[in-house]
């Protein structure tokens, strides 16, 4: 501890002085009433950070058997409500979001009162397209300023937005419309990214082929593409929200505290990616506290997160968990490289940003383009730098630390996920002092455990084990759309009683926790999961292929690369040219990120005796770990894994 200590407490001193929570001793005190007082405790907390119609009947209700949890049941409020039209006496001049475009000559300040209007107006357009309470709306829009007005105009009129990210496929997009049930589609005519104009309406078209339940199509004309819409279908979202009659504001429905708020997909190890349901109140609390105290969020801040917020980390910090507590956001467009790789550090200078927040991938591939790009900006501003989505190694959090916290920024490592809404592990700014790549303690209201094969807690420190919840808190997930079964195997079975993560985590003996990663068949590819099922299926859609197996390998800037194994049809054979159209091909299916690094020719897998893939074998020989292949004697053929070692594709090229 004494050498982490001198090391990394640099700014404890200064960050105790205001933080929201002064030292250990406050969190700990804090921390043990949220475990041993849970009603009080977050009937407090609901209290504070949100405003209720009514106020709920009781503060906490479950079953994890069933995973039944019900929190603030009967308490009734609207998440759109509580992220602009309380905020409107006070900060009705607030900025709420710097938009920065893609174009470094585009960029729009918008209010709290700019926010609220459009807000409103939307509503009443969806409203006038029909748009009910409990309707699910999929929102397919780059990083501007419709896409938060859009999900916040859903809450608003208790509509449930599902958002998918514009990196996703046609494919990517049908499936979910059809799984949720959606009639209605939100688009741009495209988006921009490094300069270029990249097509978003025609990915709807294609998959709109597959949706015939669809009614209505909503367009924004973003890119000025001049693309024609089918008249009785497709609407350009300016001309709906010019239509003369439509009120200029719309009462929120009031939502019970467990009406869902949206529908997040992610990928898991089997089958498609699930629907992961969020709440009006657990989540919208849950959001709001974190932001707040995991950021040390005070009045005057700019908070800068990067995320796309067609993923859960921008959800929960750009949109509901900053404008609960009325902050000020950077919201960027474009991307880290374009039109040089100073870009981050322009956008820092030139808002004064002061709590930035980016994922490991981010600093990797900025830290491999050298300092200077770092030198030609004032960083001065910046105060707290966090990092999502993956392990972060430790040569990463160093450059992270030193180049551009000055040596002196805390870098706060927060352990979440899709399914639990917010910060589950992290360390608080004025609390103690940080570790490199460790996601430290936990945040109030979360029990967490590491558990050995045998279900029981591991008896020593930095004993790796499976990481498990014990309790509820606000944030979690309640269920898996249309498919409750599925929400209980995932997360409720493997150790019953509790929520199970699917990671693997450690903790040292001064109580820091170390994540080690997916123990499950879930890929994370620059701090996003894919599942290797998913992957699977779209290389066995090629006429070519008869069977693959993909595996997760370490990648110097994605975390973990895509490693596909293949078995191409008798009679047909490998060539560069049949590579290209797989990497395609899984493209096509699934989208960009699910871009498949290496492929190798397969006569054959190692299969158990019943016919099991053995993906940790796959994984060891990806990797280069030929001498860790571990026991091999389930192995149906063992000669396949000798021919396999023969042909492997040396990654480190
Ligand atoms: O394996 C963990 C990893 O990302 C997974 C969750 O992915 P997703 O639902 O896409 O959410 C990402 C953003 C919240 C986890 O199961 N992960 C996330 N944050 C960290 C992490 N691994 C290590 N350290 C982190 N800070």
């Amino acid at each position: 501890m004494t050498e982490f200590k001198k090391a990394y407490d640099a700014h404890l001193e200064e960050f105790q002085k205001n933080a929201h929570i002064k030292g250990m001793e406050a969190y700990q005190r804090l921390y043990r009433e949220s475990l041993e007082s849970p009603d009080t405790f977050w009937a407090r907390q609901a209290d504070h950070y949100l405003t209720w119609y009514k106020k709920w009947d009781t503060v906490l209700d479950y079953d994890f058997s069933e995973a039944r949890i019900q929190w603030f049941g009967g308490g009734r409020l609207n998440a759109s409500f509580n992220c602009l039209d309380r905020h409107l006496e006070t900060r009705e001049e607030a900025v709420a979001y710097y938009w920065e475009g893609d174009d470094t000559a585009r960029a729009q300040a918008y209010t709290y009162g700019e926010l609220y209007r459009r807000v409103n107006r939307f509503a009443a357009a969806l409203r006038h397209k029909g748009v009910k309470k409990g309707d699910r709306v999929i929102i397919y829009l780059p990083m501007i300023i419709e896409l938060p007005v859009a999900m916040l105009a859903c809450a608003r009129i208790g509509a449930v937005h599902s958002v998918v990210f514009g990196g996703f496929s046609a494919e990517a997009i049908a499936n979910r419309i059809n799984d949720c049930g959606a009639k209605v589609v939100i688009t741009a005519d495209g988006g921009f990214r490094s300069g270029k104009p990249v097509a978003l309406k025609k990915n709807v078209d294609e998959a709109l082929k597959k949706c015939p339940a669809v009614k209505t199509v909503i367009v924004v004309n973003h890119v000025d593409s001049g693309i024609f819409l089918t008249p009785g279908l497709e609407h350009w979202w300016h001309e709906l929200i010019a239509l003369p009659g439509l009120a200029d504001e719309v009462e929120p429905e009031p939502m019970d505290a467990e009406d869902p708020l949206f529908i997040l997909y992610t990928s898991g190890s089997t089958g498609k990616p699930k629907g992961v349901v969020h709440t009006h109140g657990g989540y919208l609390l849950y959001a709001a506290m974190t932001m707040e105290y995991v950021f040390d969020l005070h009045p005057g801040d700019i908070f800068w997160c990067t995320a796309d917020i067609g993923w859960i980390t921008g959800h929960s910090y750009i949109l509901y968990g900053a404008l609960v507590n009325g902050a000020t956001s950077v919201m960027f467009e474009g991307v880290p490289s374009y039109p040089d790789f100073d870009r981050f550090w322009a956008i820092v200078e030139k808002y004064r940003v002061n709590k930035f927040y980016t994922a490991p991938t981010a600093i990797r591939s900025l830290a491999r383009e050298g300092e200077a790009h770092v030198k030609k900006h004032d960083l001065s501003s910046l105060m707290l730098l966090g990092t999502v989505g993956e392990p972060i190694n430790p040569e990463a959090w160093r450059w992270y630390h030193h180049h551009i916290g000055r040596d002196w920024c805390p870098v706060i490592d927060t352990w979440w996920q899709t399914e639990t809404g917010g910060h589950m592990l992290t360390p608080l700014p004025g609390v103690a002092p940080v570790k490199p790549g460790s996601c430290a303690f936990p945040f109030f209201g979360i029990d967490p455990v590491i558990i050995d094969d045998a279900g029981e807690p591991v008896k020593h420190p930095d004993e790796e084990g499976l990481l498990c919840i014990r309790k509820p808190w606000p944030g979690m997930a309640r269920t898996v759309f249309g498919d409750h079964e599925r929400f209980i195997s995932t997360y409720f079975s493997q150790a019953p009683g509790m929520y199970f993560t699917g990671d693997a985590a450690r903790k040292d003996e001064d109580g820091y926790f170390w994540i080690i990663g997916r123990i499950d068949d879930v890929i994370n590819v620059s701090g996003h999961r894919l599942g290797t099922a998913e992957l699977e299926s779209a290389l066995v859609l090629h006429p070519h292929v008869a069977e693959a197996a993909v595996v997760g390998f370490p990648h110097a800037i994605k975390g973990q690369g895509i490693y596909a194994f293949v078995i191409l049809k008798t009679g047909r054979e490998p060539s560069d040219a049949l590579k290209k159209e797989l990497v395609a091909q899984v493209r096509r299916e699934i989208g960009p990120i699910a871009t498949i690094d290496v492929v190798q020719w397969a006569e054959g897998l190692p299969k158990t005796r019943s016919g099991k893939i053995m993906r940790r074998i796959l994984k060891k020989i990806a990797a280069n770990k030929l001498d860790e292949l571990g026991d091999t004697s389930t192995i149906a053929d063992e000669s396949v894994i000798e021919k396999l070692i023969k042909d492997k594709v040396d990654v480190s090229k």
